[in-house]
């Protein structure tokens, strides 16, 4: 799944205008992404640069086949979700405390018990809801996470209703040993076809992560063009794995996404040229020269 335009977007120091975000939706969706993170309903004190998703959402070229979920944090956001015409949320929740109460200002069981009241109402109006758990992998206040923490909040967030979890290193820090025992872990809560990884590349473990994943049978992995991102309540996270460098790998393995590389090229681009900076990709900087 393209996280770029939320995930990507969300710490950028700027505020990115809405027909960027709208442009590179679209260019992305051209690319042939089926599945494109599109914003977040969350409170624009605490992350301006989400601020406007409703307009963003709106103007987006829905393409036929592709989804545009976004993210949800409460009740207000499910509502202002719906307003805006979206059919799948995202909803967000950790496998450790602090990052909890920083990310989202609750406890974990606060936080899960407010989740299934957005799951039901969303589910009653007939939306898919897609489940995270950052910190899979390790919490930029707590260090090491146990992998039962991970699994306890994966299998609750299933529990719920939502049709997939992603496991987020929201840090970076995991390595592919470890990854694994993660997976198998969460596997014994929720069914390998539900599960999705997400990984920050803060460490340059990204790709070794993703080979890791696939051994253990999960096949959709949350990337970002240009490998833009990082979240404001994790310091020190860089970006998301790069989606051009993802789908080079894939390809190498022959495995078929549908997407085409020098369309995703054009799209990492045009938002990096928008915001003044040099692709991070390793694909994109072997392709520029
Ligand atoms: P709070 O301060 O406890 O909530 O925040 P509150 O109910 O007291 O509301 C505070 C203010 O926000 C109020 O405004 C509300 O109306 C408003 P005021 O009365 O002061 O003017 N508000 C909202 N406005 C718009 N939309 C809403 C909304 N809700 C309240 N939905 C809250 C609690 C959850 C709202 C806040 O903590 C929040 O918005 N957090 C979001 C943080 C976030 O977006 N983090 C990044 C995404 S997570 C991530 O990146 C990780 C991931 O990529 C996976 C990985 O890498 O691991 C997914
Ligand atoms: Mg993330």
């Amino acid at each position: 799944m393209e996280v770029g335009p939320r995930d990507g977007l969300q710490n950028e120091p700027g505020q990115v205008s809405v027909e960027a975000r709208v442009e590179l939706i679209d260019r992305l969706g051209a690319a042939g992404l089926s599945v494109i993170e599109a914003g977040s309903f969350v409170s624009p004190k605490w992350v301006p640069q989400m601020a406007a998703s409703d307009e963003v959402y709106k103007a987006i070229r829905k393409r036929e086949g592709v989804s545009y979920p976004v993210l949800v944090p409460n009740m207000r956001g499910l509502e202002s979700a719906q307003r805006a015409g979206a059919e799948e949320i995202a909803i967000f929740a950790a496998a450790s405390e602090t990052f909890t109460r920083k990310n989202i200002n609750a406890t974990i069981d606060e936080s899960l018990t407010r989740y299934t009241d957005v799951v039901r109402a969303a589910l009653d109006k007939g939306l898919k809801i897609r489940g995270y758990v950052s910190c899979a992998l390790g919490c930029p206040y707590e260090g090491e996470i146990a992998p039962d923490s991970v699994a306890a909040v994966a299998g609750k967030l299933y529990g719920m209703g939502c049709y997939e979890i992603s496991l987020g290193d929201t840090i970076g820090v995991g390595t592919p040993l470890k990854t694994g025992a993660m997976i198998r872990a969460v596997s014994r809560q929720v069914p390998i076809e539900r599960m999705a990884a997400h990984f920050h590349d803060t460490y340059g473990q990204g790709l070794a992560n993703v080979l890791a994943v696939l051994q253990e049978g999960i096949s959709i992995v949350d990337s970002s063009v240009s490998g833009l991102g990082g979240c404001p309540y994790a310091k020190g996270a860089t970006g998301n794995l790069a989606t051009e460098d993802l789908l080079y790998m894939l390809d190498g393995m022959g495995i078929e996404t549908g997407v085409d590389l020098d369309k995703l090229l054009d799209a990492g681009r045009y938002i990096c040229d928008h915001l003044g900076r040099r692709p991070v990709s390793r694909v994109g900087l072997a392709r520029s020269t």
